[in-house]
């Protein structure tokens, strides 16, 4: 049965250099899947964040010559400034140097300790400054390289606190058998393959060698060691522990939630076999879905903020718009797989789906209806095959975008919609409204052909609202629709644009010079800011 309530998360990210688009196709899928929901009338809270610390950030902050406070402090103000700027409709923001989250911690850690699932010992092995990990010998391999980012990695010794993985092994097994719990599928298969069967060892929970983290109110010398620290900000924001916990019960102790994390490939393991460990331990319930996308690649390998070879946002959304990023986003990387990032795809994305597809059917269709109709459409009829025909391809558009958004499966939810909109657009050539129009016993014909239009417009329009925050209310507005009359529940209601006024507004989206701005966006990409 499906669920009544959902909590969707992002990761909470790394505030070590400036976001870019990585950072914001995460978010960006999270945005509109809560937007979907809530277009839905589904209760939906959706929380992001950042992940503020660790000795990186401390050393980032040494070399800038300021406290890591004030280093975070100005790096996540500028990932806030980005998810406003796109749009992002978060319904919290959690930093884990919030007292909230560092309370949380603390108290998880003295659970932890009293549930003897901790204890204090010596860690030894070889560790990645990069990417805070400690690796195995197999992991790092003859050259002692970091297996995520290729850097060399240094033995490492150290008092430290572990958690033991083992204890909670067997719950993990059978959690694994929940149906649909990891998408793709085959990242279960690879976590049990990679980590759990050669062995998993106890992870280690704290560290003594800087001191930028959530401090250990059993032992001074210590702080939380970063993904004790960090996974927990989903429980932090939701008031877990506190007196304020309404948002914990209502979306995550409550069955009738739906818990989805939503996260990179780069941090299965943590989500997947640490996390659900972690709340084994504390005996709370676990999540019920975890989406793992894949990353958005340059030409030259994996997009970082340490390699330098980022694009930021901010150029984009400024030259071509919110919409038209975030619509690239969600629809050319297929969720689950890696993406390439090129210039020339960028540009024959928003060309083709959006002005050509989108853009253009809506401006032919309402200067038709202005045309031949002085503007106001027709009542909704179907005379033939062709109509009957597009009449149910709306209906099965409908249901699989549904299916497809409820699964997450956002490129294929889109594509769906634009093929809706590519046949109607191929419609409008078979019908030949043009041909019609010069005989008047042709006229029920082309008011059937222009009353379709219409509908099929309204019904585009609301399934991509959820990508295309702005321009949708601007196709809502041209077929003179009210915000009332767009809500969800109208989407089957083929006579709801009956007599409506239309008007010809503004072209959705200006035609993009294909050789300009593929030169434009390759300049982003010379010269990340
Ligand atoms: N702070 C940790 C996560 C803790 S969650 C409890 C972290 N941060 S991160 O900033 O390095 O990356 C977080 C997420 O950003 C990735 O899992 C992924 O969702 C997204 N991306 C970062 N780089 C990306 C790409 N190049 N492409 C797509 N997504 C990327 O790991």
């Amino acid at each position: 049965m499906a669920k009544k309530r959902f909590y969707i998360t992002t990761p909470i990210y790394y505030p070590s250099g400036n976001a870019h688009i990585g950072h914001a196709y995460c978010t960006t899928l999270c945005d509109v899947f809560a937007r979907y929901k809530r277009m839905r009338h589904y209760e939906c809270y959706f929380l992001t964040g950042t992940d503020e610390h660790g000795l990186k950030i401390e050393k980032k902050a040494k070399a800038e010559g300021v406290e890591p406070k004030e280093y975070v402090d100005t790096m996540v103000a500028k990932f806030r400034e980005l998810w406003k700027a796109m749009e992002i409709s978060n319904d919290d923001f959690i930093r884990t140097t919030d007292e909230r989250h560092i309370e949380c911690v603390q108290n998880v850690f003295t659970h932890m300790l009293n549930n003897d699932d901790i204890y204090l010992s010596k860690y030894e092995g070889w560790y990645c400054f990069q990417e805070e990990s400690f690796w195995t010998d197999t992991q790092v391999g003859e050259d002692h390289l970091c297996p995520e980012c290729h850097r060399p990695v240094q033995k490492a010794t150290e008092e430290a606190y572990f958690f033991k993985t083992q204890k909670y092994l067997s719950g993990l097994m059978k959690y694994y058998e929940t149906p649909n719990l990891i998408y793709p599928e085959n990242r279960k298969t690879e976590m049990i393959n990679t980590f759990i069967k050669p062995g998993l060892s106890d992870l280690c929970v704290s560290r003594t060698s800087f001191s930028w983290g959530v401090p250990i109110r059993e032992n001074d010398k210590h702080v939380a060691y970063v993904w004790l620290d960090a996974l927990f900000n989903y429980l932090s924001a939701l008031g877990f522990g506190t007196s304020h916990d309404e948002l914990y019960k209502k979306y995550w102790a409550d069955e009738d939630s739906e818990i989805i994390h939503v996260i990179g490939n780069d941090i299965t393991r943590f989500h997947t076999i640490y996390w659900p460990e972690f709340l084994m331990s504390l005996g709370v319930r676990l999540p019920d879905r975890v989406f793992v996308h894949g990353l958005i690649m340059m030409k030259d390998g994996k997009m970082s903020k340490s390699r330098g070879n980022v694009v930021s946002p901010f150029p984009l959304i400024e030259r071509y718009g919110v919409d038209a990023l975030r619509y690239y986003l969600v629809r050319d990387i297929i969720f689950g797989q890696d993406g390439t990032f090129t210039p020339e795809q960028y540009i024959d994305r928003i060309n083709a789906d959006l002005v050509n597809n989108l853009g253009n059917l809506l401006s032919r269709s309402v200067a038709m209806i202005v045309k031949y109709f002085d503007g106001v459409v027709p009542e909704f009829k179907s005379l033939c095959d062709k109509d009957r025909f597009l009449d149910s391809k709306v209906t099965l558009t409908i249901q699989n975008y549904e299916n497809y958004l409820d699964d997450l499966h956002i490129s294929e939810a889109f594509s769906e919609v634009m093929s809706l909109l590519n046949d109607t657009n191929k419609y409008i050539d078979d019908m030949a409204p043009w041909t019609l129009a010069k005989d008047d016993k042709n006229k029920v014909q082309l008011e059937a052909v222009m009353s379709h239009l219409a509908y099929v417009l309204f019904v585009g329009g609301k399934l991509l609202e959820p990508v295309l925050v702005n321009k949708s209310k601007e196709i809502f507005k041209q077929l003179g629709l009210s915000e009332k009359e767009c809500d969800y529940d109208n989407i089957l209601n083929n006579k709801i644009l009956d007599n409506k006024k239309v008007f010809k507004g503004e072209n959705l989206f200006p035609r993009l010079n294909v050789e300009e701005e593929v030169k434009y966006v390759a300049s982003l990409m010379a010269q990340p800011k």
